[in-house]
Formats: C-alpha cells, structure tokens, sequence
C-alpha cells in the first residue's frame, strides 16, 4: 500500500481551516491583508482559507522549491516572486507545512528586506521535530510527528496533491513513476 493512515479527515481539515481563519479575521479586523501563498503545496489550504477570512485580502503566490523525493535538499529556488508591493503592507505567508524551516526562514527573509508593515506565518502542519532552523509561526493548524505525509496538496514527487485528506505515504511500498 502507498498510501498510509489518514490523518486528518476532510471534515477535520474543513474545521481547522475554519478555526484559523477565524482568528485571522479577528486578529487583522480593520486591516487588509496581502495573503502569499507557497505554491504549490499550500494551493489547495491557501484556497479554502482564504474563503473563509472576513477581512480584506489580497492574493499573490511564490513558487518555490526545497525538496528533493523525501529529503529536504537544504536548498532552495525561487521560480516565481511576488507580483504585488509589499512595502507598508500587512503580510500573511501561507504555507503547507513547516518542516527544517530552511524554505519559509528564506522566504520570509526576503519579504522583510521590502519592509512591509507586519509579517506573519501561517501553515497548515507543523513537523516540529525535523526543525533546522528557528522560524516565528503565528498560525499552526496540526502538530505532527515526523513522517511524510501526503493529499491536501501534500506531494509525493507531484503524485497525491489531489487527494481529499492528509494521509502517511509509505516509501518502503512505493510504486511512483
Ligand atoms: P522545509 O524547508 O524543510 O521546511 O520544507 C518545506 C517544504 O517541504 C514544504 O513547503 C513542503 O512542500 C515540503 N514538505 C515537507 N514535509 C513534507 C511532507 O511530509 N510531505 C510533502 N511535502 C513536504
Ligand atoms: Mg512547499
């Protein structure tokens, strides 16, 4: 079998989303945001939150990559930046998962350096343990532990990022071309 246990149910991830928006919305009332998703794992949680944040929002992504299969390479491209002027501007950075931190310590490196008005981290799974680098999470939808994990936007090589739910991919069975 290549994909593993579920966990989190669409349900769950429906009701954590919500729960997130929820405190952004109250977190930045009277304010705008410029939302950034990470492309393109955070595709799928960047559009269902979005939806659900009461506040005015702005949308742009950058396109960047860190990872090799399973293992994070410790190196990261940007293919795509911003299109938008951050500067003066409050910052949302929304992630699918934060693992050694080495992608979103660059990325939110960057967007500091355009001096925008506040920057904040949002990301959907936190892999805490695998941590390299120390980075500020302001919105953490679940802890989990460290396995690789797949659906929701979570890839296997590009494979999985449809699925419906989140589940633990397992390599030793895998048959991914
Ligand atoms: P970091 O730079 O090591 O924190 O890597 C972050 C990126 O690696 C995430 O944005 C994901 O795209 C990818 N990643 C980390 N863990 C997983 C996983 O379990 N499944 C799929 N992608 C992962
Ligand atoms: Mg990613």
């Amino acid at each position: 079998m290549i994909i593993g246990k579920t966990l989190f149910t669409t349900e769950q991830i429906q009701s954590k989303v919500i729960e997130l928006a929820n405190r952004i919305s109250k977190d930045y009332k009277g304010k705008e945001i410029v939302m950034v998703g990470m492309l393109k794992g955070a595709f799928m949680f960047f559009a269902d939150i979005v939806r659900h944040i009461k506040v005015p929002v702005l949308i742009d992504f950058i396109i960047a990559s860190s990872y090799l299969g399973t293992d994070s390479s410790g190196e990261v491209i940007i293919h795509s930046d911003l299109k938008e002027d951050i500067e003066n501007k409050h910052i949302i950075i929304v992630d699918d998962i934060i693992d050694t931190g080495i992608t979103m310590n660059l990325i939110r490196e960057r967007l500091l350096m355009r001096n925008p008005a506040s920057l904040k981290i949002c990301v959907f799974l936190d892999k805490e343990e695998r941590r390299i680098v120390e980075v500020p999470v302001d919105y953490i939808g679940y802890k989990i532990p460290n396995e690789y994990v797949i659906g929701y936007g979570f890839d296997y090589k590009n494979n999985y990022r449809n699925l419906p739910y989140v589940a633990i991919f397992k390599k030793a069975h895998n048959k991914v071309k």
